[in-house]
């Protein structure tokens, strides 16, 4: 599946990920700037943080509890708020839309 991540600059960087691996994952194999991803995929660090495209927001499953607690302390929360390491790419993935926030600090 192709995914895109979008950066605050408004830059698209499509690329094509793995079903199975992370979003995060993704990004980082394929030198996506703009994820920091320091905990390694462990849903700890929140330096992972991405929103996803309004068209896509019905479309993911929804986080969960540690998610979501790892969630409230990013920068810029929005609703559209997610960890891109909690995200397990899948074929129905293919055309996700993903913008990266200005810093991940
Ligand atoms: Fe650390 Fe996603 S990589 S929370």
């Amino acid at each position: 599946p192709v995914v895109k991540f979008v950066n605050a600059e408004g830059v698209e960087n499509a690329v094509e990920a793995t079903v199975g691996e992370s979003l995060m994952q993704a990004a980082m194999d394929n030198m996506v700037e703009g994820i920091a991803a320091d905990c390694g995929g462990g849903c700890s660090c929140a330096t992972c943080h991405i929103y996803v495209a309004p068209e896509w927001a019905t479309k993911l499953e929804a986080p969960n509890e540690i998610e979501e607690m790892m969630l409230e302390n990013v920068m810029d929360q929005k609703d559209s708020s997610r960890l891109s390491c909690q995200i397990e790419i899948s074929d129905d993935h293919d055309g996700l839309v993903v913008h990266l926030p200005e810093s991940q600090y």
